[in-house]
């Protein structure tokens, strides 16, 4: 598909969701693996599935749900993507970031991307939220590539400053208000669906990361394209760190993201005043 088509696709799939509500969000939320709940704090809310939204890819992921939602989180219009896709489902980097450019169609400007991840610290703890500070793209590919059309940000973006260091250390505060533990740490992004082997997470703590998981980079690096301001935040369900090794599951690892949720959730209803 070439760009032009893209961009068409794209304006399609926001025009059908401006069509259907009179709210104008400037903040959305991705809602990982397991992260669902904040959903419940929205009011007045509109859920769109993703199949009625026109030229949008589908959730195949477990514990995603596959719907958007337009409604007003303590009075601000939030959009939140409940469910998000995933490169190891298949999908290209053009069809996960699809969501993205969505939201810079209609006008987001701050973006919540949450996921569960593992952590390759050895001193981070399971069940404890990190703040995303930075971000290491193991994809071996980005959404970026191929022509780059020009309205929506420049070819060679800065990544200098991907998560914004204002939003991280509000985070902080706000965790630190709720009594909420938090880290935080980098974020390394690979495209799964293997987890990794003990010399892939002994070589990849080796190169400076704290987090890994199988989500968020390519969204982060078009929202940032985008011109977005950006806050991530993990939720730590497992230990990948060679010395400290359990066997992983993915049930597992639901839910004890579910359970960290609880915290995220709460930071980000904090946080929704200053966004
Ligand atoms: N590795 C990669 N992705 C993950 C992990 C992990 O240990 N836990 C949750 N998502």
């Amino acid at each position: 598909m070439d760009i032009e088509q893209y961009v068409s696709k794209v304006r399609e799939a926001a025009k059908y969701i401006q069509e259907k509500t009179t709210k104008k969000p400037r903040i959305a939320i991705v809602l990982g693996s397991g992260l669902g709940k904040i959903s419940q704090n929205l009011e007045d809310a509109l859920a769109i599935p993703y199949s009625d939204i026109p030229n949008f890819p589908r959730s195949t992921a477990p514990g995603h749900k596959g719907e958007l939602m337009i409604g007003s989180l303590k009075g601000k219009d939030t959009l939140l993507m409940n469910g998000r896709f995933h490169y190891y489902e298949g999908y290209t980097m053009k069809e996960v970031t699809f969501p993205i450019r969505v939201m810079q169609e209609l006008g987001i400007e701050t973006l919540v991307l949450t996921n569960a991840a593992g952590t390759l610290n050895p001193d981070f703890e399971v069940g404890v939220p990190c703040i995303i500070t930075d971000h290491i793209n193991f994809f071996g590919d980005n959404p970026l590539i191929g022509p780059n059309f020009d309205d929506w940000g420049p070819r060679f973006p800065d990544m200098t400053e991907v998560y914004s260091k204002s939003l991280v250390q509000e985070a902080f505060k706000s965790a630190k208000k709720l009594n909420i533990r938090v880290y935080s740490g980098v974020y390394l992004g690979l495209s799964g669906p293997t987890f990794e082997t003990p010399a892939e997470m002994a070589m990849m703590r080796n190169f400076g990361a704290d987090l890994v998981g199988m989500s968020t980079v390519p969204e982060a690096i078009v929202a940032k394209h985008a011109g977005m301001e950006i806050l991530g935040i993990t939720a730590i369900t497992d230990k990948a760190v060679p010395e400290q090794l359990k066997e992983v599951s993915a049930e597992e690892v639901l839910k004890i993201a579910e359970k960290t949720g609880e915290n995220i959730a709460e930071i980000i209803m904090d946080l929704v005043d200053i966004f």
